[in-house]
């Protein structure tokens, strides 16, 4: 049946096209001199008949790349120091017409690191490997453009012009950075500005001095208006958002904003994992591509990004297909190694995925942070200032996982360093409302076998009587015991490094073998309590407990 309907279609079209050229011939033949022969009246018609077809270009747009730290361990390790070979399962770069990224640092041997662990210099190998894969653009505003001052971003400049890559949102002065970049891809001139959202706002461009685009440049829409004119279609790249996050309002506006001002096309990318993506006057907008290339090991959304594949005319977007290309994680390799169809459950939307709210303070005036906290203690319905979620951070067992913000960047930092050390916790519970200590106290066996027998010590406080409950104690379980036992962590080689280390983050250990007298619970190896370095220190050189240092703390200021 269906070939038939084929046959008859065929046929049909057969004659509306040959009376449409016949009817043209004659009309044509009526119009003109008939000095001209037959076959160049039909040279002339048939452009004005055939439907000429659109140049139309592949265009492939990942996110971060991060080739520093353990990624760079990783290409000497894992990949014979060859930076190429990162790329080596995504043939599909080379059968794209270009492909775009974030350079999120500076690649260069130049500056000096200004600052912490979390300040990047990328080898200078990435770049040929990148030339060689198909990178015609690269996005160079973001947070960490300055990690190795202005003098390493000027130095990264050159080694980007070295190599051929034009960088969006960058330049030696404001005139270039806020003027299009752009790479020709089968005739058609694709054309990107550029923009940071996150600073640094100390490497803002000037007239005079070379920086980036701040996405807070009020000119911002008239940069993306004048880049128009000059190319057949205009991407707007932002560096944008809040990490680990979904979509911000803030966001939305930016991008809207971009595309009333002309942009054909908008790629966010900074939170590290993937947001939403959507049309908008139908132009289209990813808010987050994610990771592309990075070391950041410790959840499933951190160790993969959005690829958006996109075929493009002028100033239209032909057809886009989203894949997720996940890192491989055997071995800290963080090579792109599979590569699948995006599914909704990939993209971090309010409400739908990973993303996590902690509680607000009731009162934000009351801090209880160096509270001493015990059975005799009781803290009511507190809650602190400024808990976070420590989700997509660090290894966590559940979604409820909130600590304030001091005591979890504090353990970000502790967690990293274990990690660089080969070792791995888990956080199981951090911050607990007088409720949830409830639940947890009532379905105690400890505290039942306490509560008959008098030698006995419980591991669950009552509620209003938590460190819990503080917003600044955590339990941790071991990421290489595979019974994952609380009872096991004493034993493990991440409970030997805590002792010796923790301190120096910040982080004591409440409930010691021997302090059961003084603290009222058992001994505890995976609750550990942040009371800042100083502190910390001063407990561990005392060799006392937290309870007693904090109880004479609270003594000597009344
Ligand atoms: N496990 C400790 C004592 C708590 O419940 O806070
Ligand atoms: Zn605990």
């Amino acid at each position: 049946m269906k070939s038939h309907r084929h046959i008859i279609a065929f046929f049909v079209t057969c004659i509306i096209i040959g009376s449409a050229v016949g009817f043209g011939l004659a009309w044509y033949s009526h119009k003109k001199s008939d000095t001209q022969s037959l076959p160049e009246k039909i040279t002339q018609i048939i452009p004005t008949i055939v439907p000429v077809t659109n140049p139309s270009a592949r265009i492939i747009f990942v996110g971060d790349l991060m080739v520093d730290r353990g990624v760079e361990n990783s290409v000497k390790n894992n990949l014979s120091g060859d930076f190429g070979r990162l790329f080596e399962h995504l043939p599909l770069f080379k059968q794209a017409d270009g492909v775009f990224l974030n350079l999120e640092g500076p690649v260069t041997t130049q500056g000096p690191n200004v600052g912490s662990r979390f300040s990047f210099a990328m080898d200078e190998k990435i770049l040929p490997a990148l030339a060689d894969n198909n990178i015609k653009m690269v996005s160079f505003a973001n947070n960490h453009v300055g990690d190795r001052s202005n003098t390493g971003f000027i130095s990264t400049l050159a080694n980007l012009d070295r190599n051929n890559i034009p960088y969006a949102g960058a330049g030696k002065n404001k005139a270039e950075a806020s003027t299009v970049k752009t790479f020709t891809a089968n005739g058609l001139i694709i054309g990107f500005i550029g923009c940071s959202d996150v600073g640094p706002d100390w490497l803002k461009a000037t007239d005079t001095a070379a920086g980036q685009i701040l996405c807070s440049d009020p000119s911002l829409a008239t940069y993306i208006s004048q880049a128009r004119e000059s190319v057949d279609f205009l991407v707007f790249s932002a560096h944008w958002g809040v990490e680990y996050n979904p979509k911000t309002t803030r966001q939305k506006t930016l991008a809207y904003t971009a595309i009333d001002a002309g942009a054909d096309m908008v790629i966010g990318h900074h939170p590290h994992v993937v947001q939403e993506t959507e049309y908008y006057k139908d132009k289209f907008i990813a808010y987050s591509l994610g990771n592309f290339i990075f070391d950041q090991y410790f959840s499933d959304a951190t160790m993969q990004g959005l690829l958006v594949d996109a075929v493009i005319e002028k100033h239209s977007i032909k057809s886009t297909s989203l894949k997720i290309i996940e890192l491989d994680k055997t071995g800290n390799k963080y090579q792109p190694k599979e590569i699948r169809d995006a599914t909704d459950a990939d993209f971090l939307k309010k409400g739908v995925v990973t993303a996590q709210t902690c509680p607000a303070a009731k009162d934000a005036t009351i801090n209880k942070w160096l509270e001493p906290v015990g059975p005799d203690m009781d803290i009511g319905n507190y809650i602190p200032k400024d808990l976070i979620p420590l989700n997509n951070r660090i290894n966590v067992q559940t979604t409820a996982s909130c600590l304030t913000e001091t005591a979890a960047n504090a353990l970000i930092t502790m967690e990293q360093d274990m990690s660089d050390a080969g070792l791995k916790i888990i956080m199981t519970s951090g911050f607990r409302s007088r409720n949830t200590q409830e639940t947890i106290h009532d379905s105690s066996t400890t505290t039942l076998e306490a509560a008959n027998d008098p030698t006995k010590y419980p591991s669950v406080a009552k509620p209003g009587r938590s460190e819990h409950q503080l917003g600044t104690a955590l339990d941790m379980k071991s990421g290489s015991d595979p019974a994952f036992s609380y009872d096991n962590f004493k034993n493990s080689t991440e409970y030997a490094w805590l002792v010796t280390n923790a301190y120096k983050y910040g982080f004591i250990q409440s409930y010691k073998t021997g302090t059961e007298s003084i603290t009222g619970y058992i001994p505890e190896s995976w609750h550990w309590r942040y009371v800042g370095i100083d502190h910390a220190k001063a407990i561990h050189d005392q060799g006392i407990t937290t309870y007693e240092y904090l109880k004479a703390l609270k003594k000597k200021a009344q």
